[in-house]
């Protein structure tokens, strides 16, 4: 089959990001660009803004970037730390580890807390490591909420528990980038210093444009903060005018998405949003218990609790190449499902469950992996997706 043929029917796409973008997202894109000084360009700014801090419950100032989620990460080092400034970096997996790297690659000093495989965030080793920073030197802590390789989400109001109880002032800083729009986050409420976030996931926007909400307290730390920096930096983005805004020419398109998509968020309700996502990732854990009944795949989160709503991630037993599986499931079965990262490549697969996702859709998905499965010869348990119907149909 050549990647050119044209294919019948919708093709699912169960990445974790990017995700599929909502009719209403696509027709809202379509607007014609605006000149900058027209009002209803600014309009468009201000819901954004406002629709971002409504969904985050906060009153952080939110600024908007024309760039991914690593473009968020810089942002948030560039603005609270000088080279050679300490970050304290907790262990979920890939993203935190990549954002260390960013972290170092800019000239902080990490200091990371160990990750346990299949665990979450590792709170004790936190506090332990803010206890023993008695001059205070670590300006931040750095928090993925969803990491997203690992399938993993931890609490990060355990680790505001933790400052507190520490009475450290390091910031909270917490990436939402594959939690938010999906996943319960109420910013003000976890004590959260600084949040980021990116269109792709949660939020149904395509990629290339991110954000970051910063409290009081962070601005404070920005502002004291000596390190150069012109694009990112927040004080230079405080301002009413929307080019000084963006530090350049905002990129609209995006904007009329996220606009329409904050819109269909608030239209359905924040509370049924993640009510649907948390149903649908029931259906997918169902259905991986069953698959893992032929004892050659599991869930690779060991922990209940901190299964994220947004991604699971399977681990496989050595000998399945889950890139092979991959490809069967998208060129033979139409469903795009996405590859394990950093360690945890070529030991795992993952299923993208979040955003613009009804039951039908993931029916639909996990019919099409149990079909590449089979085409595999990877022993899987019956029912699989039986049981995902049940899990789907006890709950309505
Ligand atoms: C939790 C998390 N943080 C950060 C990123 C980086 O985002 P981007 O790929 O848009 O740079 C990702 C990407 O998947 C992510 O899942």
């Amino acid at each position: 089959m050549t990647p050119h043929k044209r294919i019948p029917g919708h093709r699912f796409l169960h990445s974790p990001g990017p995700t599929r973008v909502p009719d209403e997202v696509m027709d809202a894109m379509r607007r014609q660009p605006m000149d900058l000084a027209d009002p209803r360009l600014e309009h468009v700014i201000q819901a954004c803004e406002t629709g971002l801090k409504a969904l985050l419950q906060t009153t952080a100032d939110v600024f908007m970037y024309a760039c991914n989620g690593h473009g968020a990460w810089e942002a948030v080092i560039a603005n609270l730390l000088a080279p050679g400034q300490k970050v304290l970096i907790a262990g979920t997996g890939h993203f935190s580890e990549s954002w260390a790297i960013q972290a170092e690659a800019m000239g902080a000093q990490v200091i990371r807390t160990p990750w346990r495989e299949g665990y979450p965030i590792d709170v004790q080793a936190i506090e332990a490591a803010l206890r023993a920073d008695t001059s205070h030197a670590i300006v931040a802590v750095f928090v993925v909420h969803t990491d997203t390789a690992s399938g993993m989400t931890s609490e990060p109001g355990k680790v505001r528990q933790a400052l507190d109880a520490t009475a450290h002032p390091a910031l909270l800083v917490v990436d939402v980038v594959a939690s938010l729009g999906a996943a319960p986050f109420v910013m003000d409420a976890v004590g959260a210093n600084v949040v980021l976030g990116a269109s792709q996931k949660g939020l149904m926007v395509p990629p290339g444009l991110a954000f970051v909400a910063a409290d009081a307290a962070a601005m404070k730390v920005a502002a004291a903060n000596p390190s150069p920096r012109f694009y990112w930096d927040w004080a230079r983005r405080q301002s009413p005018l929307c080019y000084r805004k963006f530090c350049g020419t905002p990129p609209q398109s995006l904007l009329f998405g996220l606009e329409a998509a904050l819109g269909l968020i608030f239209h359905e309700g924040v509370g049924e949003v993640i009510a649907r996502h948390q149903l649908i990732a029931g259906a997918v854990q169902a259905a991986v218990d069953a698959w893992s009944e032929g004892g050659a795949l599991e869930l690779f989160v060991r922990e209940p609790a901190a299964r994220s709503v947004s991604v699971t991630t399977v681990s496989v037993n050595a000998g399945i190449d889950p890139e092979a599986l991959r490809t069967v499931a998208r060129e033979q079965f139409q469903v795009a499902i996405a590859g394990g990262l950093g360690p945890l490549a070529g030991r795992t697969f993952r299923i993208g469950h979040l955003g613009d996702m009804n039951p039908a859709m993931i029916l639909g998905c996990l019919a099409g992996v149990e079909a590449a499965m089979q085409v595999q010869g990877i022993s899987i348990g019956s029912g699989g997706v039986q049981h995902a119907v049940a899990a789907l149909a006890s709950k309505r």
